[in-house]
């Protein structure tokens, strides 16, 4: 999988940065640079390409994903963690997922099918992988969630379902919403930068 890595200061989180639909692993470094300057990133390129958009997974048309391919990616995504985590002598305990959109959806996968593979994680406007299974016990993971009261892609609804569904299986959700639609704001990824702080 492409990605870039870069060292970070001992004591710092490693930042596993997840951009959103058409972006590449450069697109969310300024963010996590903010986040945190001393922090590790590892930061992955989407290996699908739907029309030349990168994308961490197949979707069938715009909100319907194709299911089949996001566990295999998943289960890709996980492989990718562990090597990565080797090669560059980090612990997966480490890792905050900081994840945009179609980022934040496949980190909500790692979530829904692998369980406490992420013990941390930010999902920056995201939507519910999957409706049809019973999550894997979360306790002790902490999620962030970041949402836009006019977000055309993600109903409020949905992101109020995939908060509950974290929640029931032990995650420890914290949500946040802003005056916003799919974008992010500087206040939103200041809000990112606190709870990251806080908690890493
Ligand atoms: C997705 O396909 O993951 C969502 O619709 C968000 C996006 O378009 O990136």
């Amino acid at each position: 999988m492409k990605h870039l890595y870069k060292p970070g200061q001992p004591d710092h989180p490693v930042l596993f940065m997840l951009h959103g639909t058409g972006g590449d692993e450069h697109d969310l470094l300024p963010i996590a640079n903010h986040i945190d300057s001393d922090a590790a990133i590892l930061s992955v390129r989407g290996d699908v390409s739907e029309n030349g958009m990168n994308r961490f997974f197949k979707r069938l048309y715009e909100g319907v994903f194709d299911i089949d391919d996001l566990i295999m990616r998943t289960d890709n995504m996980v492989a990718f963690l562990t090597e990565a985590a080797q090669n560059h002598g980090f612990e997966l305990k480490h890792l905050v997922a900081v994840g945009y959109s179609n980022g934040a959806n496949l980190a909500g996968s790692l979530l829904f099918h692998h369980g406490a593979v992420l013990t941390k994680a930010v999902l920056m406007h995201p939507m519910v992988p999957r409706k049809d299974i019973i999550l894997p016990d979360l306790t002790g993971v902490l999620v962030l969630v970041t949402a836009g009261i006019n977000d055309p892609l993600c109903p409020k609804h949905e992101t109020k379902l995939l908060v509950d569904m974290l929640s029931e299986a032990g995650a420890d959700v914290t949500l946040h919403w802003f005056a916003a639609g799919h974008q992010l704001s500087a206040e939103e990824i200041d809000t990112v930068k606190k709870w990251v702080v806080e908690h890493a």
